[in-house]
């Protein structure tokens, strides 16, 4: 039996309890999800990072069929971050279902599958397949590729064609939809209450911020494709400005991404707005960031007394 002077601590919820979120309709065990492309398939982390205690795994973007991406070089290291333009390579949805989705399948952790297409209909295709397919918590529809039927505009920097391909891909399935915003824009709010009227039942933010690096000596731009996306340490606070403007915005939970690399950058996030948040370039710094985060979110609610990490969500003082 306890005594009176059993400190508060021992009474509290344990702490699995205490971390987890629920996001539109995707229950976690803790708010902490892996960053599309930058976790691979997930077997790829098995040996270095406990796969079951991960709150969520979303994949390397899917399309339909294979796609090769862009030229090499395809990154370059910049001060605090990186640039990439893998150009979304993939093995495609057929060969993940056969090859991938088996392994992913054993686990306790929600699989979310990231999907992007070059127009709106092929989304609307790949939704429809997932839909059928056993196994799989949410799609996260990635809307920053360039949209070659509307001449070139990524769908991410017009709210009618986001609203477009989430509608389109709402109509094929009743999974939860994460919608992953580009900060390639003057004003992500637009796009943001876009994605939400047509049906969205969260957002991520944010993908990468395009950029470019030069050598000197050849004086040629330093990747293939010559611009790349900007992901990192370097990037967070323009991510955290942009989680705070969607989060006092929408009505649906937000998601934080952005050079998240440790549980405080995690505690930024969420106070700022975010509902959960995804690590992306800290996993090739350090494989072991998320479990990392993960036990120090658990510290942070002990030390401050806070029962569940949904009252932190949210609460800056401005
Ligand atoms: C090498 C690499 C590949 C990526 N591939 C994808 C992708 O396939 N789909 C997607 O939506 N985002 C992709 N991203 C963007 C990340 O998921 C994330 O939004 C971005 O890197 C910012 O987070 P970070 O600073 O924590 O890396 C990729 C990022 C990197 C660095």
């Amino acid at each position: 039996m306890m005594s009176e002077s059993t400190p508060h601590s021992e009474l509290r919820i344990p702490n699995s309890t205490g971390l987890s979120v629920d996001i539109g309709g995707i229950h976690m065990k803790n708010p902490v999800m892996t960053a599309s492309g930058t976790f691979g398939y997930g077997e790829e982390f098995a040996s270095l990072v406990d796969l079951n205690r991960l709150g969520s795994i979303i994949v390397k973007g899917l399309s339909l069929g294979p796609s090769a991406g862009n030229p090499p070089p395809r990154t370059v290291e910049t001060s605090g971050g990186m640039l990439n333009a893998i150009g979304l390579e993939n093995i495609g949805l057929e060969a993940f279902v056969q090859d991938k989705l088996p392994f992913l399948q054993t686990l306790n952790t929600p699989v979310i599958l990231n999907i992007y297409g070059h127009e709106t209909a092929a989304y609307g295709g790949l939704a429809e397949r997932i839909q059928d397919i056993e196994g799989i918590a949410a799609i996260e529809v990635n809307i920053s590729c360039p949209n070659v039927k509307a001449g070139g505009i990524a769908f991410g920097t017009d709210p009618k064609a986001a609203f477009a391909v989430v509608r389109a891909v709402r109509e094929k399935t009743s999974l939860p939809l994460i919608v992953k915003l580009s900060p390639n824009v003057t004003d992500i709010k637009t796009i943001a209450r876009s994605v939400e009227e047509a049906g969205g039942n969260a957002v991520s933010l944010i993908n990468t911020i395009t950029g470019m690096a030069v050598d000197i000596y050849k004086r040629k731009p330093k990747l293939g494709n010559i611009t790349g996306g900007l992901s990192g340490p370097a990037i967070k606070p323009i991510a955290l400005r942009m989680v705070w403007e969607v989060a006092q915005t929408v009505r649906v939970p937000v998601i934080g991404i952005g050079g998240i690399a440790n549980a405080n950058d995690a505690l930024e996030f969420m106070i700022v707005g975010a509902s959960a948040v995804q690590v992306g370039t800290a996993n090739f710094v350090n494989p072991r960031a998320t479990m990392e985060i993960i036990n120090g979110l658990s510290s942070y609610l002990e030390e401050n007394d806070i029962d569940q990490i949904g009252q932190i969500v949210g609460t800056l003082q401005t």
